[in-house]
């Protein structure tokens, strides 16, 4: 695997910003211009007036201990959405270099390399919604620098075949990106481990789901150190601000309540499906590896559309390719869930 072949030039030889509370976040700090009497928040406990650590050492520490994969490979981002836009600069020279993506997938992937400029192909999901091994590994030629899997996969749910990915890292000179923010809700315990050993492949999670921490913006990468570099180069050097780094350490602090969530969405999770099932007019409810469930009915907009007027807001992914019909529907709370059934079974009449 020659993976420095498949890094852009002007990121190899990239010169990065040198932040200064890159090397000094105490003493008597006077280089970085900030305000000396404090922040305009009273009794502010986090010094807000001073940068956050570019280096998110507190942060990576805490995830390091909790994922149990050693620091030199953890890169945070703003949220998981922020990686995504970082491999893709970091690999793809714009109108020149190929993103493959397999639809239906996360529609983020095809926007954020729309927004660089950059080249996307398709190579869709087979009928069970899993990599279609020969079709993808066809599809890798010299300027596919990069392919994103979302495993579990949104919106299909389901997990995509874990030697398949490896064994294409190991076949392939292609940088593989497992889009891992559903892994939590599933039996298996995903590919973190694969990615520090395979220099071509790497995982990114998020503390949006299954820890409940949507609202403050923290994804993160499990890469080789090489890639890591990279990453930790091109991110914008103060990207995680101390309020999200303050929680995200304290949500890790509190994995007993993560793990009650886990239990009760799936819980839940198994329920909606049993009753979804029961329903005439459902065509067909997928298995779940996630938070979500996707089904399918023959009028989705029209079904979709009554339960906005009834206040149920899911998602209807019917547009998307191979996906016609389905709708999706985010695991709520007992009552939620009670609500959103009842609804359905009226829309459906
Ligand atoms: C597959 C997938 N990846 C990433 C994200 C975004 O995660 P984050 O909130 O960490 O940006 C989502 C959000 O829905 C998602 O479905």
């Amino acid at each position: 695997m020659n993976i420095e072949n498949l890094v852009r030039k002007n990121i190899l030889s990239l010169n990065p910003y040198v932040a200064a509370r890159h090397s000094h976040l105490s003493g008597t700090l006077m280089d970085a211009n900030e305000n000396p009497y404090g922040s305009v928040i009273e009794n502010d406990s986090f010094e807000l007036n001073r940068y956050p650590d570019p280096n998110q050492v507190s942060l990576r520490k805490a995830v390091s201990e909790l994922i149990s994969i050693p620091v030199e490979n953890i890169c945070f981002g703003v949220g998981s959405d922020e990686l995504i836009d970082l491999f893709i600069k970091i690999f793809c020279d714009p109108r020149k270099d190929a993103v493959i993506i397999c639809e239906p997938t996360y529609g983020m992937y095809r926007v954020c390399c729309n927004i660089n400029d950059v080249n996307v192909k398709n190579i869709p999901l087979n009928s069970n919604y899993d990599i279609d091994y020969d079709a993808l590994s066809n599809a890798i030629d010299y300027n596919t620098k990069l392919i994103f899997l979302c495993s579990p996969n949104n919106p299909s749910a389901n997990l995509l075949n874990s030697d398949f990915i490896i064994n294409l890292a190991n076949r392939k000179n292609v940088m593989i990106v497992v889009d891992e923010a559903y892994i939590d809700f599933a039996q298996q315990s995903g590919l973190v481990n694969e990615a520090i050993k395979i220099p071509n492949l790497a995982v990114i999670r998020t503390f949006s789901k299954a820890w409940g921490m949507a609202g403050v913006r923290c994804g993160y990468s499990v890469a080789s150190q090489f890639v890591t570099e990279l990453l930790l180069k091109v991110k914008a050097p103060y990207n995680i601000n101390k309020l999200t780094s303050d929680f995200v350490i304290r949500a890790i602090s509190n994995k007993e309540r993560y793990e009650n969530f886990v239990d009760i969405i799936i819980k839940e999770r198994k329920r909606i499906i049993d009753k979804l099932s029961k329903m005439k007019k459902v065509r067909k409810v997928l298995p779940s590896d996630a938070n979500f469930i996707s089904f399918f009915v023959d009028e989705p907009q029209k079904v979709f559309k009554v339960l906005e007027e009834n206040g149920i807001v899911i998602r209807d992914r019917s547009n998307q390719f191979n996906f016609s019909g389905g709708l999706r529907v985010s695991v709520g709370t007992e009552e939620e869930n009670n609500r959103f059934l009842k609804e359905l079974e009226k829309a459906l009449i």
